[in-house]
């Protein structure tokens, strides 16, 4: 994984190279059994170079917290490109193509049960397919032969709070499946 990291971190393949202050490998344990998948490094992702940690990660770690997993033991958060767009924008296809092999390394790699993708981006940019969130959400998918969970990204639950209830129903359906095929004793207060 190391390995990867330095190509990755060196990587010069599309054009977003060139604005990026960090690349945003991606962060949490190399073994995970659950591998979460964003869009896109934001502001404060490419000043740390860690992923999820701006608004959207304070989100997502609170969900993380009440599926009692951990970033260091339970997951591994990745993105779907790992150099920030400018302004945030959608990362275009060319450059999520661009990226995609080193996704396709690291899921190798981590070789997770469980993949949740986060918001459209993601599930389009995985899958190739043009799915709809909001049609998709909630039901899962097999991914070769990996459980594929599509929800909302965090930061749709922060623009749109009523949409929360929904992708905690999602979250429900990981934490059990988590206990179906990975742990069947993890603990949960809520499930
Ligand atoms: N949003 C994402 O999709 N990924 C991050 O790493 C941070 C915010």
């Amino acid at each position: 994984m190391e390995e990867l990291k330095n190509r990755v971190e060196q990587c010069t393949k599309c054009p977003l190279h060139k604005s990026r202050n960090k690349v945003v490998f991606g962060n949490g344990n190399y073994q995970a059994s659950v591998f979460l998948i964003g869009e896109g490094p934001g502001y404060e992702e490419d000043k740390a170079g860690e992923a999820f940690v701006g608004r959207s990660g304070k989100l997502l770690d609170k969900i993380l917290l009440a599926c009692n997993f951990t970033r260091e033991a339970h997951v591994f958060i990745g993105n779907i490109v790992k150099c920030r767009p400018p302004g945030n924008r959608t990362p275009y296809p060319e450059e999520m193509e661009a990226c995609l092999p080193y996704l396709e390394e690291q899921i190798e790699k981590v070789d997770p049960a469980i993949i949740i993708t986060l918001g459209a981006t993601a599930l389009k940019g995985l899958t190739g397919e043009n799915l709809k969130v909001t049609r998709e959400r909630g039901k899962w998918r097999l991914w070769f032969n990996r459980m594929l969970m599509p929800t909302y990204h965090p930061s749709a639950l922060l623009r749109n709070p009523s949409l929360k209830r929904d992708a905690w129903e999602d979250f429900k359906k990981v934490i059990l499946k988590y206990r179906e095929i990975i742990d069947q004793n993890h603990p949960c207060q809520y499930i």
